[in-house]
C-alpha cells in the first residue's frame, strides 16, 4: 500500500554496505532520508550518489541521516562505490540497502510496474524524529534529483515542526516565511518579536525566526 504523509515509516531490517541495520534503531530521534535507485551500475544513479555523498555534511547539519536502497545486492554495490568515487570525486560515506528481494522496496511501494517492472522509480522518504513521514517524492528513472532540494524542503520542515509557520513558494533558507492561520495575531506579536506584515488577513510574514 502507498505509503502517506503523516503515516509511520515502516520498520525492516536490511543488509547494508555498512553491515545489517533495523531502520528505526539505526536512526533513533534523528531525521532520515530514505531514497531509491533503480539499479547499480547505472549513469543517473552514480551522479546521485556522488552529490548525496558530497551533501552529506548539509544533512548532518540538520540532524538528518541518509541511506539509499537499490535492488541488487550489497557486494555489487560496494564494487560501484568505486565507480562513483572515482568519477564524481565523492566517496558514498552513507549505508546502501541492499535489497534483492525487493522487501524494502515493495514495503515502501517502490517499484511502479507501469514503469518498470523489476526495478525502483527514485523514491525519497524524508522521516521526522517521530519515525512519521514529513515528505514523498518520486522522481522517473530518467531524472536525476535535486538534493539542494531535498535540504531545502528539510529545512522548511524544521522550521514548521520547531516555529508555527509555513514557507512560501520559492522559499529560501533565510527568507521571509508565513505564519500559519491558525496563530492569531495577538499570539503572533508575542510569538514573532521581529514583527510581522499582513498582505491580507491570512497571509502574514515574518522574517525567518531562528536567525
Ligand atoms: C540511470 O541511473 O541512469 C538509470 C537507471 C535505470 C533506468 C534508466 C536510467
Amino acid at each position: 500500500m502507498a505509503i502517506r504523509l503523516g503515516d509511520i515509516a515502516p520498520d525492516f531490517t536490511a543488509d547494508t554496505t555498512q553491515g545489517p541495520l533495523t531502520f528505526h534503531s539505526w536512526k533513533g530521534s534523528s531525521w532520515a532520508v530514505l531514497f531509491s535507485h533503480p539499479k547499480d551500475f547505472t549513469p543517473v544513479c552514480t551522479t546521485e550518489l556522488g552529490r548525496a555523498a558530497q551533501l552529506k555534511p548539509e544533512f548532518e547539519k540538520r540532524n538528518c541521516k541518509i541511506i539509499g536502497l537499490s535492488v541488487d545486492p550489497v557486494d555489487s554495490h560496494r564494487k560501484w562505490e568505486g565507480d562513483i568515487a572515482d568519477v564524481t570525486g565523492h566517496a558514498v560515506n552513507f549505508p546502501m540497502i541492499g535489497d534483492p528481494d525487493r522487501a524494502v522496496a515493495l514495503l515502501y511501494d517502490m517499484i511502479h510496474p507501469n514503469a518498470a517492472e523489476n526495478v525502483t522509480v527514485r523514491s525519497v522518504f524524508v522521516i521526522g524524529p517521530d519515525n512519521k513521514v514529513k515528505l514523498t517524492i518520486t522522481y522517473p528513472a530518467s531524472t536525476g534529483r535535486n538534493f539542494d532540494e531535498i535540504l531545502r524542503v528539510i529545512d522548511s520542515l524544521q522550521l514548521t515542526a520547531n516555529y508555527s509557520v509555513a514557507t512560501p513558494a520559492d522559499w529560501k533558507r533565510g527568507e521571509d516565511v508565513i505564519i500559519v492561520p491558525a496563530v492569531s495575531d495577538e499570539d503572533a506579536k508575542k510569538k514573532f518579536p521581529k514583527g510581522f506584515v499582513a498582505k491580507k488577513p491570512y497571509l502574514r510574514v515574518t522574517p525567518q525566526p531562528d536567525r
